[in-house]
């Protein structure tokens, strides 16, 4: 199950990531915010980081305007690997290196046709697992 979470500065996008969301069937729980009313960012990016910290989900999706404070937030948030991304490669390999558990995107920075494509790289590739990958995921935590 997927937790979503973002600011007023995502809240448009974030709608068509549910649209795509229900169009493929994926799971998901929308922790808000649920209008374009002013709110801040960190709230919103620090549930979805709790909730997959906690591991009642599996992995998050998080959007605000830069995608730059939500992130930050997030990853303040131990065992969260929060990746803001605005292209499709680096979806797939901070899954594949990194090991991400969100992903963050700017909703003024990507168009959504982009976004849709780095959503759907970000959830259809798993970690590579290489030993080399986990010894540096690991590290992080350190
Ligand atoms: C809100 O205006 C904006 O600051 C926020 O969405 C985000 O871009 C912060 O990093």
């Amino acid at each position: 199950m997927l937790a979503l979470g973002c600011d007023h500065g995502g809240y448009q996008l974030m709608k068509d990531v549910m649209k795509y969301l229900d169009e493929n069937n994926i799971p998901y729980e929308n922790l808000g915010t649920y209008s374009e009313e002013a709110v801040d960012y960190p709230v919103y990016g620090k549930k979805v980081a709790h909730a997959v910290a906690a591991g009642t989900h599996d992995q998050g999706i998080i959007i605000c305007g830069t995608g730059i404070g939500i992130s930050l937030a997030a990853n303040k948030v131990k065992g969260i690997r929060a990746a803001l991304c605005g292209d499709v490669f680096s979806a797939k390999a901070t899954r594949e290196h990194n090991n991400a558990n969100i992903l963050a995107m700017g909703a003024r920075v990507v168009g959504v046709g982009l976004a849709l494509e780095i959503v759907k790289a970000f959830l259809e590739t798993p970690f590579s697992n290489g030993q080399r990958h986990i010894n540096r995921v690991n590290q992080i935590e350190d």
